[in-house]
């Protein structure tokens, strides 16, 4: 009967510790209130540089879309948009994961695959009014994204 009591304990501590690391590792994220009252990311310099390259990657791209919209030219949509599709996505770092909030890589993750969705409707159907659409509406999670979140330094001390 100790022994069952023992591991009934030990299981619930187990799942205690899981349900701690789930809502660490994967919902919380590690973000503090910031002065403009945006959620700020902590983030250290190469973080903060990964995270920054891939947003002028996708400014890039916005570019290179409207401009082949306006040449009409689809190839130069297509292959814009592929190269921030999913499968271009960098390898982030566990130790960077694990300090952004689930809804953050969920906009992320969102935003890569819409670019996607936009290469192959570019492709199968040529109509740059749909790829403007599609564009424009891709570009409320740019915006939703930045409304909540920034970056902040990392505080020293963490180091
Ligand atoms: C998942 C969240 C998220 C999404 C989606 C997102 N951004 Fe960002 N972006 C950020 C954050 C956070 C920053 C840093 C802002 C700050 O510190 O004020 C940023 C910064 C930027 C910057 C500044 C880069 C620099 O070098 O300073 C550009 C440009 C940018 N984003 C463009 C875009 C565009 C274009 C899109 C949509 C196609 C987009 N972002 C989508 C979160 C996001």
């Amino acid at each position: 009967m100790k022994n069952c009591k023992l591991t009934f304990a030990a299981l619930i501590i187990s799942l205690l510790v899981i349900a701690i690391m789930t809502y660490k590792f994967i919902i919380s994220g590690e973000t503090v209130l910031a002065s403009d009252g945006r959620q700020a990311l902590l983030l250290e310099p190469a973080e903060r540089d990964l995270v920054l390259g891939e947003m002028r990657l996708f400014l890039q791209t916005v570019q290179q879309i409207t401009q082949g919209v306006t040449d009409n030219n689809l190839d130069q949509v297509v292959s814009a948009a592929k190269q921030v599709g999913a499968a271009a996505q960098q390898v982030v770092p566990g130790s960077l994961i694990k300090k952004l909030p689930l809804d953050f890589k969920k906009l992320g993750f969102d935003t890569h695959s819409k670019f996607d969705q936009l290469a192959l409707d570019a492709e199968q159907f040529g109509d740059t009014q749909v790829v403007l659409e599609q564009l424009s509406g891709l570009m409320t999670n740019c915006v939703a994204c930045h409304e909540i979140y920034r970056i902040d330094a990392a505080p020293m001390s963490e180091k």
